[in-house]
């Protein structure tokens, strides 16, 4: 086991109708002044928006908004939001809503807290230069991305389309209100994308070239086994609030750090997935799951990765190691991994994720993105170079033929 800190200390307040404590937890954390940020609309819609800053108003709170965030949020509206947030003396920023609306309210807090410092240019391509921040606090409306206790936060530059994270330990909340009944309104895709993201935040975690941390991995692959039971309950039944307190709790557990202390975790298909994000703005979990097999695949070689594979097949999906070896459990969890995320309604490949099959110069474009221009591999279980990152794309080019069978 490796050296770790672990210091996780967004307060996490669990339950139905939580969401209408906001303001006294805005309150908690030295907040007066708030700026609110929203997503293109769903808490509006649902009147989630409606309640919560009635709630900091008739607690005496300054409130203004800002809506208007995308999904593979853009630098543009956090520039916008560092302004607002400025002009108005902000002590506060509330998200409210998903990963996108709050690595938003991350980006403008760190922007309002040092003027001067432009965020993406300074900030996100300079994190040394990152000293404070401000208060963030979040109300989570999907179980996906973890920012809502995560260390990281991702932003698109529309001009360039750079999708990049920021890894740091002033991108933690202060406040997480999770609110089982919030996600019940989302779309099955959402869904769908959301279950795939927390298991892939795990499963970035548990392959990595570290394979004594006992404890590390068994949290794995107990909370795997949980995302992956309750998964298809909520896409059945998004108001099922068992299974939703489950993969939503799941969601920030999978991205807090816990599942892969003491190892050097990969998130090398993260890495692939975010080249596929700014290219073509799609669904970050719907990037993650047609680029896994594919990686999955290139890495399941040498006998310490098949065997990683392969007790990941045993204890995640129950294969049978009997009558098997080590090779042919490795791939049948692969394939039951790829099989799942069908189920989801996920793509398996980058002709489902786009709708076309990717031309070679397309291909070669991705993967010196995702090199950052060659300057870099990514990935420790396997480590990967640009030439490595294309035979992957490549490899996930084309559509392969799966059913699900659990
Ligand atoms: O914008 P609105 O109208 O709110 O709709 C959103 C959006 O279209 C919708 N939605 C959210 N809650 C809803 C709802 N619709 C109906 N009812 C609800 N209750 O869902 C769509 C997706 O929202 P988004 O916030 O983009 O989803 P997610 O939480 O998956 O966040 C994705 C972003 O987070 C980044 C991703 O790269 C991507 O940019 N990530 C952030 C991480 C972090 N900060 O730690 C780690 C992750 O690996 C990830 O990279
Ligand atoms: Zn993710």
């Amino acid at each position: 086991m490796h050296s770790f800190t672990y210091q996780v200390p967004t307060e996490v307040v669990f339950g139905a109708d939580t969401h209408l404590q906001a303001a006294q937890y805005v309150r908690k954390y030295g907040g007066s002044r708030v700026l609110v940020i929203y997503g293109g609309g769903s808490a509006v819609r649902s009147g989630l928006l409606d309640r919560v800053c009635e709630g900091l108003r008739d607690d005496g709170l300054t409130v203004e908004t800002l809506g208007g965030v995308q999904p593979n949020p853009r630098v543009a509206l956090v520039r916008e939001g560092v302004q607002k947030a400025q002009a108005m003396q902000a002590d506060f920023i509330l998200a409210v809503g998903g990963g996108s609306v709050i690595d938003t309210a991350k980006a403008v807090a760190h922007g309002a807290a040092n003027p001067g410092l432009d965020v993406w240019n300074d900030i996100w391509l300079q994190p040394a230069n990152l000293k404070k921040s401000m208060a963030v606090g979040a109300v989570l409306t999907i179980p996906a991305a973890g920012s809502e206790t995560s260390d990281s936060a991702v932003l698109t530059d529309g001009d360039s389309g750079m999708k990049r994270g920021l890894n740091t330990q002033l991108n933690r909340p202060v406040f997480a209100i999770l609110d089982p009944k919030l996600p019940a309104t989302l779309p099955a895709f959402q869904l769908g994308c959301g279950v795939t993201d927390i298991m892939m935040h795990t499963l970035d975690r548990y392959f990595n070239p570290d394979m004594d941390n006992q404890l590390t991995d068994e949290l794995a692959e107990a909370l795997l086994r949980v995302v992956i039971d309750n998964g298809l309950k909520v896409l059945k039944d998004p108001e099922n609030q068992q299974a939703m307190s489950e993969i939503l709790w799941a969601g920030s557990l999978s991205h807090n750090g816990l599942t892969g202390l003491g190892g050097r975790k990969d998130f090398a298909p993260h890495q692939l997935g975010h080249a596929l994000g700014g290219m073509f703005d799609k669904a970050h979990g719907a990037t993650l799951a047609a680029i896994w097999g594919s990686w999955a695949r290139y890495t399941c070689k040498g006998d310490a990765n098949v065997g990683r594979f392969a007790r990941y097949a045993r204890n995640v999906w129950h294969l049978d190691g009997e009558a098997m070896g080590d090779m042919e459990l490795a791939l049948g969890g692969i394939a039951a991994t790829e099989s799942y995320f069908q189920a989801l309604g996920m793509p398996t490949c980058l002709e489902e994720l786009v709708g076309r099959t990717l031309d070679g110069e397309t291909l070669a474009e991705l993967a010196y993105q995702c090199s950052y221009s060659g300057t870099r591999t990514i990935g420790t279980f396997m480590v990967l170079n640009q030439d490595d990152m294309l035979a992957i794309y490549t490899a996930a080019n084309g559509r392969r033929k799966l059913s699900f069978e659990q």
